[in-house]
């Protein structure tokens, strides 16, 4: 696909290679329309001695991704804002966040990346090593929720809401992480949901696609410890974006029918909540801009950002399942794999 000339990134004075070296080579890297040189510079935001990150978040046209990127470029990091179909249905968030970054001379970069395509995830990726050398966190956002009983969905539907949640992390990780364990640091950053600790009726999908990305985050926090490369999850409560006007509802609707009433007490109960305490994304983006500006090594495997009414349960949940682990582990004899 041809990419607007927007989408290029252009000449930046901003950041600072304060990692100062010859990008990293890779053999296997694939091709990428993006080309640019590292430059120095300075950054109002970043202070001295703070660490500019170079970050790649995946579904950062509305929502929580848009609040993170751009949030974590006007903080003086390189951030690229990885948007599927940028010159299709998302030319409008493009060329708005090339305008933000032009206009504020921040480094904002837009890349496209649909993360059910495992090319493209490995584009975006190279995307990202070829402008800067290097890719400190990946942030496993870009995600969808197929509301509705269980029963209506089809299979293809379930599989549909599991390719963006859970595969679209793995995806892209799976691009990324060869540089990350390559230059024995980096952080995955995945936006997870309270509700892969809770799950509610007649949102059964998306909790059980929470649920198994943070089974992925947690073998990638053993597995990767090794290699000084960090994985992480936020568990998220329900909050104010677009995942409400971008669900998909089930195809089926006399299966739907059946549920009707249930399924309509629920969703008005739901909303006359959120209508009087409707809660601001930008709690989520600065857990994660916290998660990626913390040192590495002192990242909490789980974040939970929700209100104090529901954390203490969730932690409460999280707090015995690395127990659970520890537990486990011990007595299967693996506990020295686990990073816990
Ligand atoms: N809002 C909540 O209450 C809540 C709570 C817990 C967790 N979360 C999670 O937070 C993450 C962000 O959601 P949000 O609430 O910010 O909703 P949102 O505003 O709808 O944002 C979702 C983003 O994901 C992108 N996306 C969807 N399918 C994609 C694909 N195949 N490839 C690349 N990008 C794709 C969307 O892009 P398009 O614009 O192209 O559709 C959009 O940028 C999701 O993982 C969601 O499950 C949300």
């Amino acid at each position: 696909m041809r990419l607007p000339a927007w989408a290029v990134p252009m000449p930046r004075r901003a950041p600072f290679a304060i990692w100062g070296g010859t990008p990293l080579s890779f053999a296997n890297r694939g091709a990428t329309p993006y080309r640019t040189s590292m430059e120095t510079g300075t950054h109002p935001t970043l202070e001295r001695g703070d660490i500019m990150t170079v970050a790649l978040a995946s579904g950062a046209s509305t929502g929580f991704g848009r609040l993170t990127v751009e949030a974590l470029a006007r903080r003086g990091h390189q951030v690229f804002a990885g948007l599927r179909d940028i010159g299709g249905r998302n030319e409008k968030a493009a060329a708005e966040l090339a305008a933000i970054a032009a206009a504020e001379a921040i480094d904002l970069r837009v890349v496209e990346l649909d993360v059910t395509d495992q090319a493209s995830a490995d584009r975006a990726v190279a995307a990202v090593i070829d402008a800067a050398g290097r890719i400190d966190a990946v942030v496993n956002n870009a995600g969808m929720i197929f509301p509705g009983p269980v029963e209506a969905f089809t299979a293809e539907e379930a599989q549909r809401q599991f390719d963006v949640n859970v595969f679209g992390a793995l995806r892209v990780s799976r691009a990324a992480l060869p540089w990350l364990r390559r230059q024995g640091s980096g952080v995955l950053i995945q936006v997870g949901s309270t509700s892969s600790r809770v799950t509610i009726p007649y949102s059964g999908l998306y909790a059980a696609s929470k649920a198994a990305l943070a089974g992925l985050t947690e073998a990638w926090h053993h597995e990767l410890a090794p290699f000084g490369v960090e994985s992480v999850i936020v568990d998220a409560a329900p909050h104010s974006t677009n995942i409400g006007v971008n669900a998909v509802m089930p195809a089926d609707a006399a299966r739907m029918g059946a549920y009707a009433e249930g399924f309509g007490g629920f969703v008005a109960a739901l909303s006359e909540r959120q209508t009087q305490a409707p809660a601001d994304p930008r709690v989520v983006s600065d857990a994660i801009v916290a998660l990626v500006e913390s040192p590495a090594g002192e990242r909490p495997l789980r974040t939970v950002v929700a209100p104090a009414s529901q954390r203490d349960a969730i932690r409460s949940v999280n707090t015995a399942a690395t127990e659970a682990a520890r537990a486990v582990s011990a007595d299967m004899g693996v506990a020295a794999f686990l990073a816990l």
